[in-house]
């Protein structure tokens, strides 16, 4: 997988440390974002974005190669745009992604209240397997043979 795309970059530490030959991350606060902007400025790999990911990450997931690895990492201490991000992933599910974030994204409030791993896992399990790694990362892994049916469903519905 030579793709990486982050949601919420921060200071870029975990930006820096991913071995990707492709970056991108979307940072919402300016000054965050222009702090990484500078911290990348000579690394040709690295794209970095400004904006809110829960509006934006559709368009930059339709402009990037895939199969990509998706580190949805954008979060403030009580709020998180993990469902938007997941219902815009959904929405491409024909494309190849596999996905983290930290269970600590859980209990914290998103689009319609409070964000639940079985409302997660309900979302995603047509394409989706839910795993927790090391009690901290949950991992999205795409079910083989979903991108096929995923398209074909859509086909089917547009006729
Ligand atoms: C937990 S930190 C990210 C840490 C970073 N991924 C790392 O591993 O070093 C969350 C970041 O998400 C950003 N953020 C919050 N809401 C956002 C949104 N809607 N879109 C993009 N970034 C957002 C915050 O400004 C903050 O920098």
């Amino acid at each position: 997988m030579n793709v990486y795309i982050e949601t919420g970059t921060y200071t870029g530490d975990t930006l820096y440390r991913a071995n990707f030959p492709v970056k991108y991350s979307i940072e919402y606060d300016y000054n965050l974002f222009l702090y990484c902007k500078n911290r990348f400025i000579k690394d040709d790999n690295v794209t970095m974005i400004h904006g809110d990911s829960g509006e934006i990450l559709e368009d930059l997931l339709l402009v990037t190669p895939n199969p990509a690895f998706v580190f949805l990492d954008a979060s403030t201490s009580t709020t998180s745009v993990l469902i938007e991000e997941l219902e815009a992933i959904m929405k491409l599910s024909g494309n190849y992604y596999t996905i983290a974030f930290d269970k600590s994204t859980i209990g914290k409030t998103g689009k319609y209240g409070e964000i639940t791993l079985e409302f997660i896992q309900t979302l995603v399990s047509s394409v989706y397997f839910v795993v927790i790694y090391g009690g901290s990362t949950v991992m999205l892994i795409q079910k083989s043979g979903s991108e096929r049916s995923a398209s074909e469903c859509s086909s089917s519905d547009s006729l």
